[in-house]
């Protein structure tokens, strides 16, 4: 979807669908006013009559609106003041979602006369780039014939403002915009499904990225080579499939020659059956989205490509498919991981922390700043925190905390979870240096201890994804989190 910010006077416009924020009650803003009498009171009346409603985001479309250049007017209720970053999220998804039923190929949202608490009109611009981009996504690539409801005309959702509070706006659009599109990308990989989106189908996707971009070189290990670094525990997951995991590396370089970089760790399940260990049938097919911390570390580097940020980062993506077959682990094999630290894998289920204990490793070369590591990594996350919040580890406060408040900012929130020693004793192994299942207390918990011993070595963050990257049900579909949380604690960091 493209966007552009329009000026001059709103009744100009040239646009399929003007969109006008208005309310709480009836005191129109200097926008709304001049466009009710410009069309006659047709805006007055509507509301008069209650066809709007007073609930936040309700929409009512007004069509052929007299003295517009618009043929469509969707007036949208901005509810009780004061309207927060949440309520406009929510605004923006309404109005967008009502265009989208109609045949407007262009919308326009005026923000003159919008005030959303603690933001600039830069924000909202880029916000509502974000929101509009997300409600018009679809995946539908495997449908013979979309049907209407899939449907989307929507090709292009500017903005207008009039006012002088048009620094900026145009720079922060173009960024929103970058931001979408790795939102985007997250989510389509993310719903792909297994028998597509394999491990050299993503790093088919590492080496699309890094055409073109000469700011990101793209490498990619192969078993082989895992092998000679000895990756054990990463090949022990791989074992049982035909498919070859892929250790992919992804390194943009936008800041100085010497600066440390970040680095960010993608688990890249591409389709967890558990193994040996085998999983339940029921819902089994969403083990598809095991691969969406990967997903949404391409969806990452994706806008920091488009945004050309100055820093330098670094991103893996673990890439394995985790299947039962005679050459599969067993409960009960040990293995030694790139670390020399030894593993009793007790269940092959916890797949995802023997592929990135791995990786964690291999990026101990680049001395990096920081490491996050993005992971669909257990289910008791699903427990604990449902699909409201990403759970949070961090061996490093300030960290956790920058991590947090980029959450917030974005609307992407994680919650930190405790690491602390009392919980490592739960992966003790009769047979190997420690266990790779901790039992059934506070499995995120133990999972996030298990990486951490491997991790010892720089300040790092592991994000657990397991309930935040993917909804099910009627809207089961990938979401393409934590995209936002990551970039803008990456924006966060180029000072
Ligand atoms: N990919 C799963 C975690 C998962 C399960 C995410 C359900 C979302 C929904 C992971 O590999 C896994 O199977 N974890 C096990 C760990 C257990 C064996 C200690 C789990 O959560 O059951
Ligand atoms: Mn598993
Ligand atoms: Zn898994």
């Amino acid at each position: 979807m493209d966007h552009a910010l329009k000026g001059g006077k709103p009744e100009n416009v040239r646009t399929d669908c003007l969109i006008l924020p208005v309310g709480p009650e009836r005191e129109l803003g200097a926008t709304a006013k001049r466009l009710d009498a410009l069309t006659d009171g047709r805006i007055e009346r509507a509301l008069a009559r209650d066809d709007l409603g007073r609930g936040l985001g309700r929409t009512l479309l007004l069509t052929d609106p007299a003295e517009l250049r618009a043929p469509r007017l969707l007036l949208v209720q901005v509810g009780k003041p004061p309207l927060d970053a949440a309520g406009f999220r929510k605004l923006v998804r309404n109005a967008a979602a009502a265009v989208i039923t109609t045949g407007a190929q262009d919308a326009t949202l005026c923000l003159d006369d919008v005030d959303v608490k603690d933001h600039d009109p830069s924000w909202c611009a880029a916000e509502a780039v974000i929101q509009a981009a997300e409600e018009a996504y679809r995946f539908h690539d495997y449908l013979s014939e979309p049907g209407e409801t899939l449907k989307v005309n929507l090709r292009r959702f500017n903005l207008h403002q009039s006012a002088a509070a048009r620094a900026g706006i145009d720079r922060a659009i173009k960024e929103a915009g970058a931001i979408a599109d790795g939102v985007a990308m997250a989510r389509t990989l993310g719903n792909l499904p297994g028998n597509v989106c394999h491990p050299s189908y993503l790093a088919a996707e590492a080496r699309k990225l890094g055409q073109g971009a000469k700011q990101l070189s793209v490498r990619v290990l192969e078993e082989k080579q895992m092998k000679s670094l000895g990756m054990g525990a990463f090949l022990s997951v791989t074992a049982g499939t035909e498919q070859p995991a892929k250790l992919i590396v992804m390194e943009y370089r936008g800041g100085a020659q010497k600066a440390k970089p970040l680095v960010l760790v993608g688990k890249g399940i591409t389709f967890d059956t558990g193994g040996i260990s085998l999983k339940a049938g029921a819902g089994m097919d969403e083990m598809k989205f095991d691969m969406c911390g990967a997903a949404s570390v391409f969806g990452t580097m994706k806008a920091v490509l488009g945004m050309e940020l100055p820093l330098n980062v670094v991103a893996l993506v673990a890439a394995a498919e985790n299947m039962p077959s005679g050459s599969a682990s067993r409960p009960g094999d040990i293995v030694r991981t790139m670390s020399g630290q030894t593993v009793e894998i007790l269940n092959t289920d916890a797949e995802g922390r023997l592929v990135l204990c791995d990786a964690l490793t291999y990026v101990e070369r680049y001395k990096p700043e920081a490491v996050v590591d993005i992971a669909t990594l257990t289910g008791a996350c699903v427990v604990a925190l449902g699909h409201h919040a990403s759970g949070l580890f961090s061996n490093d406060d300030a960290l956790a905390d920058a991590l947090l408040a980029a959450g917030e900012r974005s609307g992407d929130r994680a919650w930190r979870l405790p690491l602390w020693e009392d919980y490592q004793q739960q992966l003790r192994s009769n047979f190997a240096d420690m266990a790779n299942v901790g039992g059934r207390e506070a499995g995120s918990v133990t999972a996030a201890c298990f990486l951490s011993r491997f991790a010892r070595n720089f300040q790092w963050a592991h994000i657990d994804v397991a309930g935040s990257a993917w909804l099910t049900g009627a809207k089961k579909g990938a979401t393409g989190r934590p995209v936002r949380l990551l970039v803008e604690w990456l924006k966060s960091r180029t000072g």
